[in-house]
């Protein structure tokens, strides 16, 4: 799988973490940034990465903040883009399977590391299953399919 991950300095040393253990799983990593841990804007990263999930450049999309929800606001402002914070596995798994969220966001102030590569394993491992989901997902993207 091809993977964008960006983080703002909050969210720096878990996505750098996270970019290792998805090469490590032979997927490609686009990193977007930030590269430093100087202050900066998360919504620069998450619209980076949102717009290459919604292009279709990467397959999915990681975005680390200081507790991921800065990076979800935004990356759901792009069109055609479902991100999802998670701080659990279940979750993580289920917002693939059934909100085909091609954008994990993690609150590196929130999981620990041990947790949020988990929550990447099992996020990554989970397809979307269409079907009743995929016409909620239409209806989500303001179709009026069903
Ligand atoms: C940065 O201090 C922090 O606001 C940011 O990383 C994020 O948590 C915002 O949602």
């Amino acid at each position: 799988m091809k993977i964008a991950v960006g983080s703002d300095h909050a969210g720096l040393s878990l996505k750098k973490l996270i970019a290792a253990h998805l090469l490590a799983n032979d997927h490609d990593v686009v990193d977007v940034g930030t590269h430093e841990t100087t202050s900066c804007d998360y919504p620069d990263f998450a619209r980076r990465v949102a717009t290459l999930v919604a292009s279709g450049e990467v397959d999915r999309g990681v975005l680390v903040c200081g507790t991921g929800q800065g990076m979800a606001m935004t990356a759901n402002k792009v069109p055609g883009v479902r991100a999802a914070v998670v701080s659990d596995t279940f979750s993580a798994r289920m917002v693939a399977a059934h909100n085909d969220a091609r954008v994990l966001c993690l609150g590196e102030r929130v999981v620990g590391p041990g947790l949020a590569l988990a929550c990447v394993d099992a996020w990554v491992a989970t397809a979307f299953e269409g079907g009743r989901h995929g016409r909620r997902v239409a209806k989500m993207e303001g179709g009026d399919e069903g």
